[in-house]
């Protein structure tokens, strides 16, 4: 690299650059006419920051592996990760640079859905398609014809948490209190289908309490919880906050099971909640204990190249970049509006959370698993299909 690039590179500090010096470019995606640039936003640091890391791993090890295979029509992938910090305000700049300065032909990102549907709208101004690996609240792809994602959406994933705490056995929940985060359009939206599924199984609603991320204090709450006698709490929200909402129920003396949607996935819940986690349950993309030698051999290669068992993220991240690719194989060209044509053309994309078909709203279909946390780790219990 040029001493002259590597000096613009540090000029650059509206947000902090995570992998590679961006090039500056044209519509194809790159000056240099051996490669592709793609880009990533995601919170590398932060509250929720293994979200973006390990999304970021999955993307990785996607991108070596279609380089090693001879890369798209022989020009190699290069992937441009930014970090957002998990923050909606610094999202804007992240996204903007990548489109609009490096020239990315598409973007990965993000997992929060309140960040994806901050970012999203950069992306359709610019023509640019972008894919959403796990952003499950409605509105993100709603925002326009360049916003895919390859994960499920909250109306389906909170029926599946309805079901299971109606209808599993041992649980068959007939009231269930709600603590949600109300910063988050993710886990507002999730409690609202929750709620609405649980009462069309028969299952009765018997409290229903807000926290803001990052709040600390979650006792007025809790205690109103408790006066309300539920067989199960639901608490949609992400790891962190969850992991002390766990502690501090216990603490003031509820012990009935915990249970919440994808935002639980990661390593962090069980070193934040501890014991307090363990016989909660979580819906989720994808369990690494599933058999499935596609899912298995995945395992395989991103424990050797990370050193760790793939989350969700990691799965999500990883088939986001691989159906990407695939698009772009098929693509008329790189440009906006082909590729995006091809990505909304994927159908029975053999992905390690799933199948993927990409439906006319530009999501995807696919069963959820149930994760129930035992001894510390998230051991599969059951798939719920839509
Ligand atoms: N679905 C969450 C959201 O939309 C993000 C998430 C996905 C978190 C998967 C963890 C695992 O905000």
């Amino acid at each position: 690299m040029s001493p002259k690039i590597i000096a613009t590179c540090a000029l650059l500090t509206s947000v902090a650059l995570v992998s590679g010096c961006p090039s500056s470019g044209n519509n194809s995606g790159s000056t240099n006419a051996n490669e592709i640039l793609i880009g990533h936003y995601g919170s590398m640091t932060g509250s929720e920051a293994t979200f973006g890391q390990s999304t970021d791993n999955g993307i990785k090890l996607a991108v070596e592996e279609i380089n090693a295979a001879g890369g798209i029509n022989g020009k190699q992938i290069k992937l441009i990760t930014y970090d957002d910090k998990g923050d909606t305000k610094e999202v804007g700049a992240a996204v903007t640079r990548l489109v609009a300065n490096d020239h990315v032909v598409a973007v990965l990102g993000e997992v929060a859905s309140n960040l994806s549907l901050a970012g999203a709208p950069v992306c359709q101004e610019h023509g640019v398609p972008m894919v959403s690996p796990s952003s499950t609240n409605p509105q993100v792809t709603k925002i326009g014809d360049k916003i895919f994602r390859v994960c499920f959406i909250d109306p389906f994933q909170g029926y599946v948490c309805a079901k299971f705490a109606r209808e599993q056995e041992g649980l068959k929940a007939d009231k269930v209190a709600i603590l949600y985060d109300q910063t988050q359009a993710y886990s507002k939206g999730l409690a609202e289908e929750f709620e609405k599924a649980f009462e069309s199984l028969g299952g009765t609603i018997c409290e229903n309490q807000a926290y803001s991320r990052g709040d600390q204090d979650f006792t007025a709450q809790l205690t109103a919880i408790r006066s309300s006698n539920p067989d199960m709490v639901f608490v949609p929200g992400y790891y962190t906050d969850v992991g002390n909402i766990a502690l501090q129920a216990r603490k003031l003396g509820i012990d009935v099971p915990l249970f919440g949607g994808d935002g639980w996935d990661s390593s962090q819940l069980y070193e934040i909640g501890g014991e307090a986690v363990n016989g909660c349950y979580y819906s989720n993309h994808y369990s690494h204990e599933d058999p499935n030698p596609r899912v298995q051999d995945f395992i395989t290669k991103y424990k050797e190249k990370h050193g760790a068992i793939p989350d969700g993220l990691a799965a999500l991240g990883y088939d986001a970049a691989m159906l990407l690719f695939e698009a772009m194989q098929r693509a008329s060209s790189l440009g906006g509006d082909d590729l995006a044509a091809a990505i909304s053309q994927t159908e029975n994309f053999d992905g390690v959370t799933g199948n993927i078909s990409i439906d006319g709203q530009r999501n995807a279909v696919k069963p959820a698993v149930i994760l129930e946390m035992k001894d510390g780790r998230p051991t599969y219990l059951t798939t719920i299909e839509p």
